[in-house]
């Protein structure tokens, strides 16, 4: 925790040995950017800029900072900026995931290290909040996030599009040979049209309303989208509450509670969300010391109902759903299953905030609690011998057809040897074989890619098939579809039985029971596990950055952070 006693630049002094010194020092550097003697005597407002060329998504940070800036000038604060480490989802190798820790402690160590009062974080592209959020759980310095905002959507003749749903229904259907190579290249341009995070309820967007829900942004400014004029209002408010929080400041460890922690769990639940998003929860709830259970999440999942109608679950787009009423109206819906009583960056309770909230709601795009798109929650945890830690099934976005089935396997041992295979017309499978896909959890050299919706073999999607059983150590686009069981855990390059799946092995999959299982007997399991060898290169031939990586990252039920960050004592929720 940083030592509140001194606010303003005189807060955190370099050491110098003379304390008046280092004041005076610093006092006279500030002066070299123009800064009156008055202004330098107010509190700071710390702004971490995730602005970054290699990130289409936060295009538009620069208006917004702008706003943000304005709004600590109006609550009497000094507003400075400072750059942090950017996470542009596309641009990175071997996955964004890899880097997300990186950024964390940049963001942790910046707030620590700063004279800073109070921090705004500027972040929306997928891995940037929930690394904003384990950054400054960790720091516990009074923090409010402002995320990018949704992209709005675009058109391709009659049809609507939007990143990143339709970027895989379209290469899927490029793939099939239902459009054109000429017609791709068209698309391509016409995907990604403005500033802002993906269109539909993806990773980005889940994480947005997970944070309104935790309490961390402002009420109502979730699904803003990017380049509407309330996101910069938006901006300008969270500035200004941001300098309003200094003279009563609420840490995030206040906010960030086992009880808000759930509610977001539930919120995740009835969005459908982007299972990527039960990783990141996991890991800032577990900066704080609260574990988040899978257990907990299956027994929340029973009595959730989806109640949002948005892609790639449904057919509606982020913007859709900010003009339906956004997440006051979910949190509305959901009130008598959610805590109440849980603190939000205003100093006031989500039960606060949902009696003043206007309560507009259009129920083509959020569905009554009591008229639900489904009963029961999107993502459900499956157990077995194949996971013992749990894997993860997002049902909502998956074929029910295929939820209590046996299959026989057929395995890819990598990345490369996926891409290298599944297109071979000789390949031996069928629509009734499940995929398996190994070497792709958070230890493996691919760092746990957005991988897990294996595509399609050609031979059986030129056939029409569009959805298989699919099971990996991977993770998956929250804006990817289909019956796709991720996140097995322990993963399969760190000995987990999923590295023991051999092809012709018959594996059942059941969504009723929550399990999933490898019909292997445990003696041949044992034969299989003293041949194994891991395919991980040793430790000795890393160094730096991935060296730290490869030692210290923990496993998907771990939220994938390091060993190093955890705090010293865990509760369960
Ligand atoms: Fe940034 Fe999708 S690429 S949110």
């Amino acid at each position: 925790m940083v030592d509140d006693k001194e606010k303003g630049l005189a807060r955190g002094l370099t050491n110098y040995g003379d304390r008046d010194f280092s004041i005076y020092l610093r006092r006279s550097f500030a002066s070299s950017m123009g800064y009156s003697q008055e202004v330098l005597k107010k509190p700071i407002v710390g702004i971490a800029n995730s602005f970054s060329g290699f990130n289409n998504c936060h295009r538009h940070f620069p208006e917004l900072l702008e706003a943000v800036k304005r709004g600590v000038l109006l609550g009497g604060g000094l507003p400075i900026e400072f750059p942090t480490i950017s996470l542009g989802e596309v641009y990175l190798n071997p996955t964004s995931l890899k880097f997300r820790n990186l950024m964390s402690m940049d963001t942790e160590e910046m707030i620590r290290a700063q004279p800073i009062d109070a921090v705004v974080l500027m972040g929306g592209c997928d891995k940037t909040v929930p690394a904003q959020l384990m950054g400054a759980a960790s720091a516990d310095l009074p923090a409010l996030q402002l995320v990018a905002g949704p992209m709005m959507t675009s058109r391709h003749g009659e049809e609507r599009l939007g990143a990143c749903t339709d970027c895989r229904r379209f290469w899927g259907k490029f793939r099939a040979n239902e459009i054109s190579a000429e017609e791709i290249n068209q698309i391509e341009s016409r995907l990604a049209t403005t500033a802002g995070t993906c269109a539909v309820m993806g990773t980005a967007s889940t994480m947005a309303c997970i944070t309104e829900t935790l309490g961390m942004s402002l009420p109502g400014t979730a699904a803003i989208p990017a380049v509407h004029a309330d996101r910069l209002r938006a901006g300008e408010a969270t500035g200004l509450a941001a300098a309003q929080m200094i003279h009563n400041p609420i840490r995030p460890s206040q906010i960030i509670t086992e009880k808000s922690v759930e509610n977001a769990m539930r919120v995740l639940l009835a969005l459908g969300g982007s299972t990527n998003a039960i990783i990141h929860l996991t890991a800032i709830a577990g900066r704080l010391g609260i574990r988040v259970s899978l257990e907990r999440l299956n027994a929340l999942s029973d009595t959730t109902p989806v109640l949002v109608n948005l892609k790639p679950v449904g057919s509606d787009y982020m913007e859709d759903f900010f003009y339906a009423g956004g997440m006051g109206a979910v949190l509305r819906e959901l009130m008598p299953l959610l805590h109440l009583d849980t603190l939000t960056v205003t100093g006031g309770t989500l039960g606060d905030r949902l009696e003043e909230d206007p309560g507009y709601v259009d129920h083509r795009i959020i569905s009554r609690a009591d008229d639900p798109l489904e009963p029961q929650g999107g993502l459900v945890a499956l157990f077995g011998n194949i996971a013992p830690r749990g894997a993860i099934l997002k049902r909502s976005a998956a074929d029910i057809r295929l939820f209590e089935k046996e299959g026989r396997a057929v395995v890819f041992n990598s990345l490369e040897d996926l891409a290298a295979r599944v297109d071979d017309p000789d390949l031996d499978i069928t629509e009734d074989d499940f995929m398996v896909l190994q070497n792709a959890g958070p230890k493996s050299a691919s760092g746990m890619p957005e991988a897990g919706y294996l595509p399609i073999p050609k031979k059986l999607s030129s056939k029409g098939v569009k959805d298989m059983v699919r099971i990996s150590d991977a993770r998956m686009s929250g804006t990817a579809f289909g019956t796709i069981v991720l996140h097995v855990t322990p993963e399969s390059s760190d000995g987990g039985v999923l590295g023991l799946v051999q092809n012709g092995d018959r594996i059942r999959l059941s969504v009723k029971n929550k399990s999933i299982e490898l019909l292997v007997d445990d003696a041949e399991l044992d034969s299989r596990r003293a041949k194994w060898a891991t395919i991980n290169d040793p430790l000795d031939t890393k160094r730096g950055y991935d060296r730290l990586y490869a030692e210290q990252v923990l496993q998907a039920d771990e939220g994938c952070d390091f060993t190093i960050l955890q705090p010293i004592t865990t509760k369960v929720t």
